[in-house]
């Protein structure tokens, strides 16, 4: 059975927001109202290719606004799910820029058209600049296929069959400048099974991603979740998860 761990409750201010997305008190509105007024954030989502993490945060029914899908692939099948769900479409091709900064500072630029409050990357393959990590740190997160610090980079479930760990998942993160490393806040865990292939692996890690990526956005979205001083803080009240263990003797 799958355990989500999550971080432990703490108080949390609600992050400054810019000019920008600061909504004006309209007359008449009470201190409520502005207040969830202010709440809904705008997402952007960067992907690369399938954006099955991309669906299930567009049919999570979160409260935030999807400005805009970005693809650094023109191919990505993700493009075609965003724009049934009526979403925003955008493509940033990689391989029209002659140099990873240059890339990253056409992303930005498209990025920064759609003002978001917060940045997803839901299976975005390419490696970004320091400086693009800092213009957004914050206010970028990426969901990776491991228990991090275990297992960076790719081909995360065949190193894992590889090493012969008996529990393995996936991580929600902050991104900061090195890759795969930033502070976490979220794990799911699944039990290795037997027989397991890549693919058999994947597939039950892929569920879990798709339940704590919306999840945490929403902590985001709802004011509850923010990186202080390289640390993720976050107000959120916990309960104790049963333990996995895995071989479970049936
Ligand atoms: C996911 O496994 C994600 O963790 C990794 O790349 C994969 C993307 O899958 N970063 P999808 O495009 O979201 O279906």
């Amino acid at each position: 059975m799958p355990v989500s761990l999550s971080p432990n409750s703490l108080p949390l201010p609600e992050r400054s927001r810019d000019a920008l997305s600061q909504p004006k008190r309209r007359q008449g509105e009470s201190d409520a109202d502005s207040l969830r007024e202010t709440r809904i954030k705008r997402i952007v989502i960067l992907i690369s290719g399938r954006g099955s993490n991309m669906q299930a945060i567009l049919e999570a029914g979160l409260p935030v606004e999807i400005a805009a899908v970005i693809s650094n692939k023109p191919e990505a099948k993700g493009l075609e799910i965003a724009a049934r769900h009526g979403v925003a479409t955008a493509v940033v091709d990689h391989r029209q820029h002659a140099s990873r900064s240059q890339f990253d500072t056409a992303l930005a630029e498209e990025i920064d058209r759609f003002r978001p409050d917060l940045v997803v990357l839901a299976g975005f393959m390419r490696i970004l600049t320091a400086d693009f990590v800092n213009r957004y740190l914050g206010r970028l997160i990426n969901i990776h296929p491991a228990l991090l610090p275990a297992f960076p980079g790719l081909d995360t479930h065949e190193k894992a069959l590889q090493e012969g760990v008996r529990i393995h998942g996936c991580t929600v993160h902050f991104v900061t400048p090195t890759v795969d490393h930033g502070p976490i806040i979220s794990q799911a865990a699944v039990p290795v099974l037997p027989g397991d292939t890549p693919d058999s692996l994947a597939a039950r890690v892929l569920e879990q991603e798709h339940q704590i990526y919306p999840e945490a956005i929403r902590w985001f979205a709802e004011g509850r979740l923010a990186l202080e001083n390289n640390r993720v803080r976050a107000d959120i009240s916990q309960a104790s998860a049963p333990a996995l263990r895995s071989p479970w003797a049936a």
